[in-house]
């Protein structure tokens, strides 16, 4: 193991385990200890701390803006856009249409984007219906985007990304929904406004209680539960089931399936779900 700056005691790392589990819902298995020391240990140079102790007090005191930082640090981010492509295309194809023959012309039709990270999950979404969804302008709809950590949810509703971020999508995207940045903004571009108004950026913690009353018609919470425990899942999918209006679509991450978690939805198309009975 490389030389270490700080000590470092399992003690300390099992109080980070503990706090993050509490905060977040995030399950730190016993292999992450070194990805917990590398992020903490940035965080104890930037505040110029002796110690992990010192760090430990400092939370422990409930300096509200640090327990933030903590959060932030303790999230994976790792996110892009079409991220999924096929969750995309059934999102168009099928959810939506199905939703619109169903609901009086012009209704509202409620997306939440749960774990939202930096935002190419809900613009995702967003350009994917604009783009192949015929007569949405006629229809109320709105995307929510949701995350716990401050930072990527700022990035998110900037809508600033550069270049290689987006490298990969199709062109007809690039070239129909953002703005190619110039002189000190070049090499990066911004999501158009008529998209970014379709989505509405708020810090929201999955495992607190949730403001808004729903019904939701589609949830994306993908890549998200992975980093929770087994029970924990279990109640958030059983919040998710309550959220969500009865003809409502739940899609989650490749990795994630339902199965022995829950039994409040059922195994639609490839990781997409509709609720149980
Ligand atoms: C790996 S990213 C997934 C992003 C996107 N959904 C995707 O699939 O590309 C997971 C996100 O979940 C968020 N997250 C983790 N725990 C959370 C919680 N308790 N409440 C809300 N968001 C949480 C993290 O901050 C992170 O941005």
């Amino acid at each position: 193991m490389a030389q270490r700056q700080y000590e470092f005691s399992d003690s300390d790392f099992n109080y980070f385990r503990k706090i993050a589990d509490r905060l977040t819902g995030i399950h730190l298995a016993d292999n992450k200890k070194e990805l917990v020391y590398g992020r903490v240990t940035r965080r104890l140079r930037a505040l110029r701390l002796q110690s992990f102790s010192d760090y430990i007090a400092l939370l422990e005191s409930g300096d509200v803006n640090e327990l933030e930082q903590f959060t932030n640090m303790i999230t994976t981010n790792l996110t892009s856009f079409f991220r999924e492509m096929h969750h995309f295309d059934f999102l168009t194809q099928d959810v939506v249409p199905t939703l619109m023959k169903n609901k009086p012309r012009g209704s509202r039709i409620r997306i939440w984007s749960a774990g939202c990270s930096t935002g190419e999950e809900p613009y995702s979404i967003a350009m994917a219906l604009r783009e192949s969804v015929p007569g949405l302008s006629g229809w109320d709809v709105k995307i929510l985007a949701t995350d716990l950590d401050s930072e990527v949810l700022a990035h998110g509703a900037a809508g600033v990304y550069t270049v290689d971020r987006v490298n990969g999508i199709r062109s007809v995207y690039l070239d129909k929904y953002f703005d190619k940045g110039r002189g000190p903004n070049a090499g990066k571009v911004r999501v158009k406004e008529e998209v970014r108004n379709m989505i509405t950026f708020r810090r929201l913690n999955l495992m607190e209680d949730w403001p808004m009353k729903g019904p939701m018609d589609v949830i994306f919470c993908r890549n998200v539960v992975i980093y929770f425990d087994k029970p924990t899942q279990t109640r958030l999918f059983a919040k998710f089931s309550n959220i969500l209006a009865d003809d409502g679509r739940l899609f989650v991450g490749h990795s994630e399936a339902l199965y022995k978690v829950t039994d409040k939805f059922e195994l639609l198309g490839k990781t997409v779900y509709k609720k149980a009975g």
